[in-house]
């Protein structure tokens, strides 16, 4: 038995920081098995059901590429086709499912809807992203950061610049809370994260060592960061209705060379994808004609710059997923 077993994945702090820790350790053992063609099958014979309300590539991917490394079969289904929330409430698919599944995985809107299913479910539930939290993206940024930085986490200092109201905001201020780092959040102050969270963040930096710090100051937020991280201006679920205000409030918060500049020199640029650096994509190219801008969060030259870890990030998805579903399920 792993120190997680049976237990679910709603939230950082469903963890310890030394629980995250174990899960790192054990990502990168499970990284370096694969990358050597040794990797030992845990998962024989264990069914794993993804439940997908909202899109995803990294996610999904993720847990059926992991799932099948470790010999784990897997069920998608998507935000049509099943039963679910039309003629079934959550808390009756979560008893269904359990009778059939090892383990469920959730991406849809509010935290609570993946509360209940975990609730009512008798196997591990994982989250896949809600509005409030994305914590398996978490595990994949803290394992490149680690990849990428000799510093501890403790000696380490992140910006996160964007909309910080929302799951990548609120996550990796917690995650930065819990693991000791000199986490700031920059961003205009009608998006910061909600008090009630960065509360919770400062209360656990004070056993940690950490600092948290939300600011609308560009200059000093970024001055001598080691990472800067930022994250689409308008997420899954938001109306189409509040581009207009959100690209109006974030241009000054574009990650840019000379935002870059601001930072350390081997600063390194983090992001979760999908990203709008160019106009190569549907949602890019129509704010492109309505708004005459063809990048938004991140300008296309810092994305494709050595600087830029984004692609590490997306493949250190599914190695943490992995470790997940493993330290969960064995
Ligand atoms: N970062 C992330 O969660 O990507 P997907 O939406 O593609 O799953
Ligand atoms: N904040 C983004 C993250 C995507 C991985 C969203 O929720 O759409």
């Amino acid at each position: 038995m792993s120190r997680l077993t049976n237990r679910d994945f709603l939230k950082e702090t469903d963890f310890t920081s030394e629980d995250l820790i174990y899960l790192l350790d054990l990502a990168a053992a499970l990284k370096k098995a694969k990358q050597e063609k040794r990797e030992p099958k845990f998962l024989l014979d264990k069914n794993i059901v993804l439940l997908f309300e909202k899109d995803s590539t990294r996610t999904r991917c993720s847990f059926e590429v992991a799932a099948h490394d470790q010999g784990a079969h897997t069920t998608y289904l998507g935000p049509s086709g099943s039963q679910i929330g039309k003629k079934e409430s959550m808390a009756d698919t979560a008893r269904v499912l359990s009778g059939f599944y090892d383990g469920i995985e959730y991406r849809g809107f509010g935290q609570s809807i993946v509360e209940e299913l975990a609730r009512y479910a008798s196997v591990p539930v994982w989250n896949g992203l809600t509005n409030e939290w994305h914590p398996t993206q978490i595990l994949a940024d803290f394992l490149t950061m680690r990849e990428h930085c000799d510093k501890p986490y403790k000696d380490q200092t992140m910006a996160y610049i964007g909309d910080a109201r929302y799951n990548m905001g609120n996550s990796l201020m917690i995650a930065s809370a819990m693991l000791g780092l000199d986490f700031r959040s920059v961003a205009p102050r009608a998006l910061w994260t909600s008090d009630e969270i960065y509360e919770q963040a400062c209360a656990i930096a004070e056993r940690t060592g950490a600092r948290i710090t939300r600011t609308e100051d560009v200059d000093s937020g970024v001055k001598g960061c080691d990472f800067l991280y930022s994250d689409v201006w308008v997420s899954m679920g938001e109306p189409e209705s509040v581009w207009a205000e959100r690209i109006a409030a974030l241009a000054p918060y574009q990650v840019n060379a000379a935002l870059m500049a601001k930072a350390d020199p081997n600063a390194i640029f983090m992001h979760c994808l999908p990203s709008f650096h160019d106009t190569r994509t549907t949602i890019g190219a129509e704010i492109a004609e309505k708004f005459g801008i063809t990048e938004m969060e991140v300008t296309d030259e810092v994305f494709e710059s050595r600087q830029s870890v984004v692609f590490d990030q997306a493949e250190n998805r599914m190695h943490t997923i992995k470790a997940v579903i493993y330290a969960t399920l064995c």
